[in-house]
């Protein structure tokens, strides 16, 4: 997979990919991030990225020019799956929408800065548009961020157990059961004995049930969806 991420401000991008779980996938190339810094695609010798609003109103947008030569010369490149749009305003990130994006080959991920971009740029280059929850970010950064890493984390081979992603909570609209390791008893607190039974069964169904408790207490909302 290669996503192709565009910002204002790249930097902020680069220490989640620099760590852990997402530059191993990066260094054993299964995955590839390309980040695009807005300001290398102006035409005006001040890089200016963004604009006042038509009309008034507090805030700069983000001109339309920069992002339609960014977005353009990566489409002349290769075919994208998805053009998708960082917004508070987008459909908002599920599981469900995460794992059909992991099965996608080419993604470019646009990230809003200030007031957002230019109307324009929505309804002539995006495909998707994606919120990562009902609250306001300075930009689209983290959320592209979190995005990536909710989707790269899918990718075959990328976790060690190629079963732990399935177990996740929310695969299933379900929450993940509780998880215990050593020591089985620690100051007197002690671990369900089910677990340490041996009894695989009897755990599974234990899992199960613990599952389908905690969903229910702590969001019931997951339980009437489809
Ligand atoms: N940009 C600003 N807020 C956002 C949000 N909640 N989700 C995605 N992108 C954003």
């Amino acid at each position: 997979m290669r996503i192709d991420i565009i910002s204002v401000v790249p930097n902020l991008l680069e220490s989640p990919f620099s760590a852990s779980i997402l530059k191993r996938a990066i260094d054993k190339g299964l995955v590839e991030i390309h980040l695009h810094n807005l300001r290398d695609y102006t035409s005006n010798s001040y890089k200016q990225v963004d604009d006042y609003q038509f009309g008034g109103g507090a805030g700069m947008v983000l001109m339309i020019e920069p992002i339609d030569k960014c977005i353009s010369q990566l489409k002349s490149e290769r075919e994208y799956d998805e053009i998708i749009y960082m917004t508070p305003d987008g459909e908002q990130m599920k599981q469900g929408l995460v794992n059909t994006l992991s099965l996608k080959k080419n993604l470019i991920i646009l990230c809003g800065h200030y007031k957002g971009v230019d109307e324009r740029v929505r309804e002539q280059f995006i495909t998707k548009e994606i919120s990562i929850g009902d609250y306001v970010l300075s930009g689209g950064e983290l959320g592209a961020a979190v995005l990536c890493d909710s989707i790269i984390r899918l990718i075959p081979g990328v976790l060690g157990n190629e079963t732990s992603a399935l177990t996740d909570s929310f695969q299933d609209q379900l929450l993940a059961p509780p998880i215990y390791t050593r020591p089985a008893e620690y100051k007197g607190w002690k671990v369900p004995e089910v677990l340490t039974s041996g009894n695989f069964t009897k755990i599974e169904d234990w899992r199960d049930e613990q599952s389908y408790q905690r969903t229910k207490t702590r969001r019931p909302d997951l339980l009437d969806e489809e």
